[in-house]
């Protein structure tokens, strides 16, 4: 399978498809850049689009006969993002399939079993791109479906061994499941060799800290140091509201105590990562590249420069459902496996405006409600991610015999497939009362509580 890379199959330093591969029969699939390669390597010929394609399209499929399209119905939809396209076929192809504002969305070569497709099948947006993978793997290629989790352990275990040999390895720890992950394949690898950070920026929900360094301490027997930053964090946002000076903020802050933490442990050489195939992707998409930052993401990116440190980073081939599935083979409790995605900045961006301890507490009281409730309540489908925002509005209300003029909390619950898009969650009434009443009755300072029904886009899932 050849997908990625560059933007552009035409630009000259395009790398060159090995023309023995080409020619030995193995069967060959490219997708979006790799379908581009294919046609140019093989006599095609490709236009540059005046205007990029990037987002959803229809795909109409010509050839309904053919096995790459097996069980896909005439019309679907999927997602496009290319600034070139496939005007010429290459002798012996056919045209499979086609959108709008591209005629060759799909190409093949049934005798030499070499297909194409414009659009990306690996995304969720793409209503059966999985299907179409699979028909390649198995109905084209004919590749046993015998890979096993198991099997990843082991090779990656191999690997990390004989790229850190004796050296020793740091990794830090969010909480997260990817960080939590990538460390026990490594500690599995290397053992004592590879040591945790957890920074503790106060930031957390509520007994999250805790149930980070048991669970990584006391069930996983790593090493964690743990470094406690409460007081530095709460300064470096004192007086803080612009959203992205907050993140900014913490992001330094961060890096300054990961920094010290990390300096006080002799002779490491590796900083081991928990980089998913996502962030490598969208890293290369052309609307990263030209795309506005909406929001400063938190991790630990400039540090193995600033540190000289190499990165381990052996989950960059797996997306999130996977990484899960890895993460419960290598025994990791659920809680942490079936962790909800939360921002590096926590509950500092689910505060609107200033933070400060007494802001913190309303959050973190009235977030674990959040949970609570909607963990217990039977939802199908259950929501992707659920919490609580503190806005920066005070209303005024009645309690008891008594006018209030309090805190006005907002709950969000959204469903999605990887956040990237989401969509409000109809909760049902029954359980919004349910939570409204807790929150006001059992979270000190709060009178009044909303509940956010905007999608993403416009919105984002946090609102900082
Ligand atoms: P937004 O707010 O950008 O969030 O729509 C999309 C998803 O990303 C999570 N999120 C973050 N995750 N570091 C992270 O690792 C961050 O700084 C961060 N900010 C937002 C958010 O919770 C949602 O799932």
């Amino acid at each position: 399978m050849l997908s990625g890379g560059p933007e552009s199959a035409l630009v000259p330093d395009a790398p060159d498809l090995d023309p023995a591969m080409l020619a030995s029969g193995i069967p060959v699939f490219g997708i979006c850049y790799g379908m581009q390669l294919l046609a140019r390597h093989l006599g095609g010929e490709l236009v540059k689009l005046e205007r990029a394609e990037y987002g959803p399209a229809v795909l109409q499929v010509a050839a309904r006969e053919s096995p790459l399209f097996a069980g896909v119905p005439a019309t679907s939809r999927v997602w496009m993002s290319h600034g070139d396209s496939v005007a010429r076929l290459p002798a012996g192809f056919a045209t499979l399939a086609s959108t709008e504002r591209c005629a060759v969305a799909s190409m093949g070569d049934t005798v030499r079993r070499i297909y194409g497709v414009q659009f990306h099948p690996e995304v969720a947006h793409t209503e059966h791109g999985r299907a179409v993978l699979a028909n390649f793997l198995s109905g084209i290629a004919e590749v046993p479906a015998d890979w096993a989790m198991e099997s990843f352990v082991d090779e990656s275990i191999a690997g990390i061994r004989s790229t850190l040999g004796s050296a020793r390895a740091i990794c830090a720890l969010s909480g997260g499941v990817d960080s939590a992950v990538a460390a026990t394949l490594v500690a599995r690898a290397v053992g004592e060799q590879l040591t945790c950070v957890f920074v503790d920026h106060g930031l957390l929900r509520a007994g999250e800290a805790e149930q980070v360094v048991a669970t990584f301490r006391d069930v996983l027997h790593l090493d964690v140091r743990v470094v406690d930053a409460r007081a530095r964090f709460m300064q470096a946002l004192r007086g803080v509201e612009d959203p992205e000076r907050k993140r900014i903020a913490i992001g330094h802050a961060f890096i300054g105590v990961f920094e010290e933490a990390a300096r006080a442990i002799p002779g490491v050489r590796f900083l081991v990562q928990g980089t998913l195939y996502p962030d490598v992707i969208e890293s290369k998409t052309p609307m990263s590249k030209a795309g506005h930052k909406i929001k400063s993401h938190h991790n630990v990116g400039g540090l193995p420069e600033r540190m000289s440190l190499e990165l381990v980073e052996p989950l960059r081939s797996l997306f999130k459902d996977e990484v899960r599935a890895l993460g419960r083979v290598l025994g990791l409790p659920e809680p942490i496996v079936n962790r909800q995605p939360f921002p590096g900045p926590g509950l500092a961006v689910r505060i609107i405006g200033d933070v400060t301890q007494e802001r913190l507490r309303i959050v973190r009281e009235a977030d674990a409600i959040v949970r609570e409730e909607i963990d217990a309540a039977p939802l199908d489908p259950h929501p992707w991610q659920y919490f609580a925002v503190l806005t920066p509005v005070r209303s005024v209300g009645v309690m008891g015999d008594g006018r209030t003029y309090a805190n006005l909390v907002a709950v969000r619950a959204i469903t999605s497939e990887d956040g990237m898009t989401a969509d409000w969650a109809r909760l049902p009434p029954e359980l919004l009362e349910r939570i409204s009443t807790r929150i006001v009755n059992e979270v000190r300072g709060v009178n009044r509580v909303a509940y956010d029904i905007t999608s993403k886009p416009p919105a984002t899932v946090e609102w900082e």
